[in-house]
């Protein structure tokens, strides 16, 4: 997953929205406002083909109580130059706060939130006596130098013998059918190197940049939905479904098609699952994640009207930021404000297609929501001057 290469297309995707906005100008809009800060994480040393998945807890964030407006990472080496994908393969990073954990304030992708919204972290009011907000950060990276099958490294594929494992991360022993993802690639294991490859064992650090906005300059708070296409919800006994329970395998495999419909431009696998919100509002941006094969993430209404469609972007070159072959980024969605409403308990289908040609696993299909269950006061009034 690439982070640093997104900047670009937002900002396009904020120009563009401006643009086509009618009242777009009447958004308050916080350009000279905005603070920013950059942290590093831990230092954690990889050597070739080796994987880390390490849980920081404490992590340095200390900014306040304030509303967050964006959210970047990239790996790091010690002299601080950018380490590209095909060397140092970040399957995902997350960063949340940790005394209340129904509120995860972010992971990977959330790249900015447009004006006026932000997220709110450091209210004393949200905190619970006795606890402090503090900061978690989970790192899953996987050291590709000289590994025999690049893809299928960061794919995790352990029955090809890429991995030297035998047992899940919890000492499980894996099932004989089980082809790979997750449970190949947990912290410590091996990919298997070229033989006679050698290369040093480095330090890297995840180096993220936060900005945002004073809390008393803002803004429309936001919440956070991260949709996981492998959730099989189920609604709790007897319940409204309020508090459904969520079952997600977070990544899932996809079996190659049968050869009777084999043709050249490859196939699509579709996954489907239906997911509730319990309380809905405005969308104010979405956006895919998916790994490599992936063709395509769409998440849908309850009458089948598209709430976001994302679209991966693949690299061509050897660069940072643009690494062939993988994912580089993910098309983005921010409709206009008001325009895309979710109703609260409404049915979602969220859509996730990927290319069959291959085996593939260690797919992944998620989709980031913000939504706002209000729009701000400007925004409205500005709308209705337009209804005439
Ligand atoms: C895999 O190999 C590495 C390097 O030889 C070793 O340190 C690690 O313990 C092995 N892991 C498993 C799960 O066998
Ligand atoms: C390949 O199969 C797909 C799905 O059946 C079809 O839409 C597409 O036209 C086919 N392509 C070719 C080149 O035959
Ligand atoms: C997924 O594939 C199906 C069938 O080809 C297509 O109808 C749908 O639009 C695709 N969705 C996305 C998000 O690419």
């Amino acid at each position: 997953m690439v982070f640093r290469s997104q900047g670009g297309l937002l900002s396009l995707a904020i120009l563009l929205l401006a643009l086509c906005t009618p009242y777009s100008y009447a958004i308050r809009t916080y350009e000279n406002e905005i603070k920013s800060a950059v942290f590093l994480s831990p230092k954690f040393v990889l050597g070739p083909g080796s994987v880390l998945d390490k849980h920081f807890y404490n992590v340095d964030f200390r900014i306040g109580h304030v509303a967050l407006k964006s959210f970047t990472a990239e790996v790091i080496d010690e002299a601080g130059n950018l380490v590209p994908l095909h060397e140092t393969y970040i399957h995902h990073w997350t960063i949340a706060r940790y005394h209340q954990s129904k509120s995860v304030t972010h992971t990977e992708t959330v790249t900015h939130i447009p004006d006026p919204y932000g997220i709110e972290i450091g209210n004393s009011a949200e905190i619970p006596a006795g606890y402090e907000e503090k900061w978690w950060n989970n790192v899953h990276a996987i050291d590709n130098r000289g590994v025999e099958d690049k893809l299928g490294c960061t794919e995790c594929r352990c029955k090809c013998n890429l991995y030297n494992v035998t047992k899940d991360e919890y000492g499980q022993p894996l099932k004989p059918e089980y082809i790979g993802d997750f449970h190949c690639c947990h912290d410590g294991t091996q990919c298997r190197i070229r033989e006679g490859f050698e290369g040093p064992r480095r330090s890297l650090y995840l180096r993220y940049t936060v900005k945002w906005v004073d809390r008393d300059r803002i803004v429309v708070p936001l919440k956070i939905y991260i949709l996981d296409v492998t959730d099989n919800m189920k609604k709790s006994s007897g319940s409204s479904g309020k508090n459904p329970e969520h079952d997600c395998q977070i990544e899932y495999q996809v079996k190659p098609c049968s050869a009777a419909g084999r043709n050249d431009s490859g196939y699509t696998h579709v996954k489907r699952t239906s997911i509730s919100i319990p309380y809905g509002g405005y969308v104010i941006y979405g956006v895919g994640h998916q790994h490599a094969g992936g063709i395509g993430t769409a998440l849908y209404g309850e009458d089948g009207r598209v709430i976001c469609s994302s679209v991966p972007i693949y690299g061509e070159g050897e660069e940072a930021g643009n690494e062939a072959s993988y994912i580089v980024g993910m098309s983005t969605c921010y409709p206009q404000p008001g325009s895309v409403k979710i109703n609260d308990g409404e049915v979602l289908t969220l859509e996730s297609n990927c290319s069959s040609t291959k085996r593939n696993t260690g797919v992944m299909g998620v989709m980031y929501l913000y939504i706002a269950e209000q729009l701000p006061q400007s925004n409205r009034l500005s709308h209705s001057s337009f209804l005439w």
